[in-house]
């Protein structure tokens, strides 16, 4: 078949590839010219593994163009994909929608009658209904086919999760809509990924429903890890016995500086607000306690350097991990940046390592130091905190860094290090809900 993706972000681009992987042509549409450059020559611009490889892999096999507006080739297309961002608006919890308005009213003049347009930003319930009758009033068309598909994709497995999804979501107004999206995922279903035909409505809420849970899930652990902090409990103990219950489940159940990146902490504060504006924000009015709870963990890490070290003033603090989780240089709203601005907002002076993101660190953070060379970054540091998870630090040896350390202190953001072999190097460790002996 043949697809357009309008918005090459992390969502489009990685959604063009898989599209062009299974088959279909695929018209990337994404209005920034050096974004475009950069595909062309196979680079989607962000650090995803494996996927620069496949995209230069369906550009080779000619199934895969990019441009930078609609033409006529827009009229061939029989499924157009909206992949636009849908950020937080500034001074508000609601999300902004204005590039889907824009997207709708750039594909209206060509879209043909029998073609779709396929929202799968995460937006408010209520917004593909809204775009549907603009769609309308731009085409005069007397029924547009237009249907809400979300996407569940998570960054550092991007590919892997838009190929294999555990489930295909499709919200639809009429049967032209559910068979054109049939068609376009069809070796997916035959490979038996269950697919589901709602309605608009509902097709929205799930995505939101989806991350709300996620978070959720997490800021439970961090809760339980609070109280574990003043009563001498293990959190990480706790959420492995329950975790062994099947209706629990041990995933998305690790304690530790919590949840960021640029969906689940926008997600849930678009949730709250829609939930106002529909009159039922009572319904999700604990989500406000979710948010808080994942913030107090970044709170805490401070509280703990500050408890060891008294005042950060001039300490040198080194944070690992800049980006929201690893295999990732997304820095949005990232526990671990936080933390490191938070320090050094203390007095700090604040060291930042990170395999991928620190470019990114730079540009947005110019106060903070960032260092590339893991080994150096520890250089006469007075504490270290754990802040991403990435592999190069769960390997880390002790015995190398404690010798160019000024003060043995690590605090496991992360829960992930292996507590014995940082004490037998000399290393006090602290950790978030538990209390090591040291
Ligand atoms: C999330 C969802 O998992 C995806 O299903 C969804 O498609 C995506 O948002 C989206 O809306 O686009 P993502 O933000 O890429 O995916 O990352 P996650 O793997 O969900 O991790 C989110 C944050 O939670 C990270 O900061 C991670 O460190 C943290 N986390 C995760 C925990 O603190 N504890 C856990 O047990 C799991």
């Amino acid at each position: 078949m043949k697809v357009s993706v309008i918005g090459l972000g992390y969502l489009g681009a990685t959604h063009a590839v898989a599209m062009a992987k299974i088959g279909h042509h695929v018209i990337g549409i994404e209005p920034n010219q050096a974004k475009i450059d950069s595909l062309k020559t196979g680079k989607a611009g962000f650090h995803e593994p494996g996927l620069d490889e496949a995209l230069a892999e369906q550009i080779a096999s000619g199934r895969l163009s990019f441009q930078s507006a609609h033409d006529e080739t827009s009229r061939t297309v029989d499924v157009h994909f909206i992949c636009v961002g849908t950020p937080q608006t500034k001074g508000s919890l609601a999300a902004d929608t204005s590039y889907l308005h824009a997207a709708i009213a750039d594909v209206a003049p060509y879209l043909r009658e029998d073609a779709l347009v396929a929202g799968k930003s995460t937006v408010p319930v209520g917004t593909a209904a809204l775009l549907t009758k603009e769609l309308s009033a731009a085409t005069g068309f007397a029924a547009v086919n237009l249907a809400w598909n979300p996407e569940f994709l998570r960054e550092g497995t991007a590919l892997e999760d838009s190929l294999r999804p555990d489930r295909l979501v499709v919200g639809v107004t009429n049967q032209r809509s559910e068979d054109l999206l049939r068609q376009v995922f069809e070796p997916m279903i035959a490979s038996g990924i269950p697919f589901l035909v709602t309605d608009l409505a509902t097709a929205e809420l799930v995505k939101a429903a989806a991350n709300a849970f996620l978070a959720t899930k997490i800021s439970f652990i961090n809760a339980m890890a609070e109280i574990a902090e003043v009563s001498g409990a293990d959190a990480s103990a706790l959420a492995q016995a329950i975790g062994y219950d099947e209706r629990i489940g041990n995933k998305f159940l690790r304690n530790g500086v919590g949840f960021g990146g640029g969906c689940l902490p926008k997600d849930i504060r678009a949730l709250m607000a829609r939930a106002e504006e529909l009159g039922v924000g009572e319904s999700v009015a604990y989500l406000k306690e979710i948010d808080k709870i994942n913030i107090r963990r970044r709170d805490r890490v401070i509280a703990l350097l500050e408890a060891e070290l008294g005042t950060l003033k001039s300490k040198r603090v080194l944070v690992l991990g800049a980006a929201f989780k690893p295999d990732s240089d997304d820095i949005r709203d990232s526990p671990a940046l936080e933390i490191a601005l938070l320090a050094h907002r203390a007095g700090a002076e604040v060291i930042i390592h990170d395999p991928v993101s620190l470019p990114g660190v730079a540009i947005k953070h110019p106060e903070l130091n960032g260092q590339a060379d893991l080994t150096k970054a520890f250089d006469s540091v007075e504490a270290v905190v754990l802040a991403t998870e990435w592999k190069e630090y769960r390997e880390l040896d002790p015995n190398i860094v404690s010798a160019v350390v000024s003060n043995k202190l690590i605090v496991d953001g992360r829960n992930v290090l292996d507590v014995a072999k940082w004490q037998q190097a000399g290393f006090r460790v602290l950790a978030l809900g538990r209390t090591i002996q040291n």
